[in-house]
Formats: C-alpha cells, sequence, structure tokens
C-alpha cells in the first residue's frame, strides 16, 4: 500500500477538449488572464468575468473525462493503494471519471460564492450579476474560483498530505503558477518519491526523480497498469 499524492493541471484535460492556459500568444480564450482571474477585474466588470466562466463552465459541462482521468478514479476505486487527487483545473471531470477523495485547490466552476458574506452554493449553468446570494441577498455572486493574488484552498491539508506520502506524481502541468509549482520541492524535501507525467518537461522537470513525456491519455494509463500490475 502506497499512499500517493497526485497534482493534476490543465493537459489532463486537453485531450478531452478543454484548452490549457499558456497558449503561445499568452492570452486565455482570448482574454487577459488579469481581466477575468483577479479579484480586480471582477470589480472592474463582473459582467464579462460571469459571462467567461459561464462559458467555461458550458465548455466543461460538454466534455468528456479521457482515459487519463478514468485511469486515476481506476487507481483508486482498486483500493491497493492510497490516492489523493490535488487539481489545479475548475472543470469536474475528475469526479465524473469518478474520483472521489478529490481537492480542487482552484476551486471549481460548479460552484457560487458571494463575493460580499463568503456563502457557497451550486452555481446555475448560466451565473448572472443580478443572481442574489441565498445567505445575504446581496447581488455579489462569483464563481467560486481561486483567483490571482487569492489564496488556494485547503493547502493545510494538501501539504500533510504530501509531507505523509509515499509518492508524489505531477500531471498536466507547466509549474508555472504556484503555490502548486513548489510541491515537487515540499515533497522532495520530506523524502517523497517524484514522477512527472507530461506532454513535455515542465518548468520543473528537473526536480523530479523520473519523468515520462507523452500524451496524458498515453501515459497515464500505462502508469496506472504498472502500479497494478
Ligand atoms: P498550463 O496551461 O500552464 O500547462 C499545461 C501543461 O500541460 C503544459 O506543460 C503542457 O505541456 C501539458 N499538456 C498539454 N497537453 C497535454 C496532454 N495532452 N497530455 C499531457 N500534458 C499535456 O496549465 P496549468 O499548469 O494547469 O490557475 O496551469 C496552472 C494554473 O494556471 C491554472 O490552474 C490556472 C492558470 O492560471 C487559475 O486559474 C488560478
Amino acid at each position: 500500500m502506497a499512499r500517493i499524492v497526485i497534482l493534476t493541471g490543465a493537459g489532463i484535460s486537453a485531450e478531452s477538449g478543454i484548452r490549457t492556459f499558456r497558449a503561445a500568444d499568452g492570452l486565455w480564450e482570448d482574454h487577459r488572464v488579469e481581466d477575468v482571474a483577479t479579484p480586480e477585474g471582477f470589480a472592474r466588470d463582473p459582467e464579462l468575468v460571469l459571462r467567461f466562466y459561464n462559458e467555461r463552465r458550458a465548455a466543461a459541462a460538454a466534455a468528456e473525462p479521457n482515459a487519463a482521468h478514468r485511469a486515476l478514479a481506476a487507481l483508486e476505486a482498486d483500493g491497493r493503494h492510497e490516492v489523493l487527487v490535488v487539481t489545479q483545473n475548475v472543470d469536474d471531470l475528475h469526479e465524473r471519471a469518478g474520483s472521489r477523495a478529490l481537492i480542487h485547490m482552484h476551486g471549481t466552476l460548479t460552484g457560487a460564492l458571494c463575493a460580499a458574506c463568503g456563502a457557497r452554493w451550486p452555481a446555475p449553468a448560466v451565473m448572472r450579476v443580478t443572481d442574489p446570494c441565498p445567505a445575504c441577498a446581496a447581488r455579489a455572486a462569483r464563481p467560486d474560483i481561486v483567483w490571482f493574488g487569492e489564496m488556494p484552498y485547503r493547502m493545510e491539508e494538501i501539504w500533510a498530505a504530501l509531507r505523509a506520502a509515499d509518492l508524489f506524481v505531477s500531471i498536466g502541468t507547466s509549474g508555472n503558477v504556484y503555490p502548486a509549482a513548489g510541491f515537487v520541492a515540499d515533497a522532495r524535501h520530506a523524502g517523497v518519491e517524484t514522477l512527472e507525467l507530461n506532454l513535455e518537461p515542465s518548468m520543473g522537470t528537473r526536480f523530479f526523480d523520473a519523468a515520462r513525456h507523452g500524451p496524458a491519455t498515453q501515459v497515464v494509463p500505462d502508469w496506472v497498469a504498472a502500479m497494478l500490475a
């Protein structure tokens, strides 16, 4: 029984048709990140930000989990190893594939959050600036997503799991955004074995004990098969 902490990023959902963040033009779906993924951007133009995430939510709902998401769910369901998936992705493809021990450290498109009182509720398919908060009635509904300048969710729990792990696996993430980009160093510091599975070497590839490069739908099922052999 190995304790395995798995970090996933946009690369695991790429073959489900969801675009990754760091395209060559530096834009995210034709928008500047400052406009759509910061509290300041939301304060300036909430309508634009809600519309942007309504589009992302529709795209995620139309996408299907792929063989990589399914392989991670199968690894957990097998029960031979204790598996925790920590995802930076705001889509729900891991849970739809069957992953149960799952932390959405950057939040999720399926959640709404009141910017006035902090209440949370399930996001409707289309969020509007006029939606009242079910708790305080303020018209300040935002997606329950962690933006730049905000603290990712459940960090203490993630760091504790990392320190207690036997193996840390990073899948489909460029290693550009902290604190997730620092997990490999945190794991190494705690004496945890580290493995990268990515299309190409990431920013931090040299920090990993081992790496396998290729599309997630190939390298992830191959690795899971080896773990269950
Ligand atoms: P990035 O877009 O930065 O990186 C995606 C990584 O996936 C790259 O290293 C690609 O080489 C790799 N990749 C692409 N296609 C792949 C495939 N088919 N199989 C395997 N790997 C593939 O996305 P993230 O690292 O997830 O934060 O970005 C981290 C955070 O930055 C996001 O969570 C988001 C963003 O700003 C917030 O929104 C707060």
